[in-house]
């Protein structure tokens, strides 16, 4: 990444990992805070990746017209590959989706379709697909009766090979600066994120356990399905996870299953006692990566990718009105997630020794300073022994 750029898509990616908890067998969980990218998610990556690859192939074209159905984090990364790069974007929404991803990305230059009106909150993924696919059939079926190319392209996230394709960089960072990863546990919408960064690890010789996670009452790792209020996330009910999901299921140890009520009580106890702020379904991913850590093989490097932050999440997930008006809060949870917090947190356990984070060696005069990156556990004592004494 260059040190001063004009380009916001030059931001994209390095972005940092937390160490969230620490066992005594020296297992470790990290996040890789991917809401550390322009617009606050992972999604720009492979809505980057998208256009890259329909240029490519001649698909889009100066002047062209994205269109894509969104529930707000690929609509935003769109929003602003289309506003560098002078494309007109639609985005195809319904009003499950958060209010500030809407309006972020208007702001950004994007025309909203909705697919329901204002009083239907509920998750519409297949409505706005099929529409979204309409609306490009019927402008390229226009632009070829008027004798023209046809300039108009549908990304169709859940089925664009470019999607995995854009966290393959994901991938190689984590390499770069875990030097292994033993397991990623992640949430599962399309699957580009989790099959993605695992495929490119699989293909540099790693073989992380995988372990997709998704909202009960999504169906891609079965039903029943039902209503739920993770956002990005999960496949509901009548809609088709796509061809990444089907093509790599078969690499998952496990689908997990995580309840609302779960994922948003992790963001909100995360927020509170460590200041960071995580989105509601990677809220999900972190419940399940907690409620697991003394079940990875010991010293293991665990890696959750966090989808988004937690501040587009201020009118739902952080608002104890909107939650207590759908029964979404529940303290015996929030205590359990504090409970695996201050048993396994680094953070709320300072050992003796704790060098684990990032030194900045201050040079001597002239010389550049020096990062002494992630130190290894296993060559500093003390570092086994929690301070809870799990
Ligand atoms: C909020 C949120 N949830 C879940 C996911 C996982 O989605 P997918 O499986 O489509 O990569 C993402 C992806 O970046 C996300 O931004």
């Amino acid at each position: 990444m260059p040190v001063v750029t004009s380009r916001v898509t030059d931001l994209i990616g390095r972005t940092p990992l937390f160490e969230l908890a620490a066992t005594d067998t020296g297992t470790r969980l990290f996040l890789k805070l991917e809401n550390m990218n322009p617009t606050g998610a992972a999604k720009i990556r492979m809505a980057k990746a998208m256009i890259d690859d329909a240029e490519a192939r001649g698909l889009l074209r100066p002047g062209g017209h994205i269109i894509e159905s969104t529930s707000g984090n690929t609509g935003l990364g769109l929003a602003v590959i289309a506003a560098e790069r002078g494309y007109r974007f639609t985005a195809v929404v319904d009003h499950h989706a958060c209010r500030d991803k809407l309006r972020t990305m208007r702001a950004m230059g994007a025309e909203l379709v909705f697919v329901s009106d204002g009083d239907d909150d509920s998750l519409s993924t297949s409505a706005r697909e099929e529409l979204a696919e309409k609306m490009t059939r019927d402008e390229c079926e226009a632009a070829e009766r008027a004798g023209l190319e046809p300039n108009t392209y549908f990304t169709e996230q859940h089925n664009n090979d470019a999607n995995p394709l854009g966290y393959y960089v994901l991938a190689d960072e984590l390499l770069a600066d875990l030097g292994r990863v033993d397991a990623l546990i992640s949430a599962v919408g399309t699957g580009g994120s989790l099959f993605g960064t695992g495929r490119r690890l699989r293909d540099l010789g790693l073989e992380p356990l995988m372990y997709g996670v998704e909202p009960v009452g999504s169906i891609a790792f079965g039903g029943p399905a039902g209503p739920y209020w993770q956002s990005g996330t999960g496949t509901p009910e009548g809609a088709d996870p796509g061809k990444t999901v089907d093509e790599d299921m078969s690499l998952l140890k496990e689908g997990v299953k995580v309840s609302d009520v779960e994922a948003f009580a992790t963001a909100r106890v995360i927020a509170s006692k460590l200041g960071l702020m995580i989105g509601g379904s990677a809220g999900g991913s972190v419940f399940a990566a907690l409620d697991r850590m003394d079940d990875f093989p010991a010293g293991s490097t665990v890696v959750t990718i966090i989808g988004d932050g937690g501040e587009k999440y201020l009118d739902t997930v952080f608002d104890d009105e909107w939650m207590n008006d759908r029964d979404l809060l529940d303290s015996d949870t929030e205590s359990k997630v504090a409970r695996m917090l201050d048993r396994y947190s680094p953070a709320l356990n300072p050992r003796e020794c704790d060098t684990r984070t990032h030194t900045i060696v201050i040079p001597s005069a002239g010389q550049p300073a020096t990062d002494s990156g992630i130190a290894d556990s296993a060559t500093m004592p003390g570092y086994a022994a929690g301070a809870a004494g799990k």
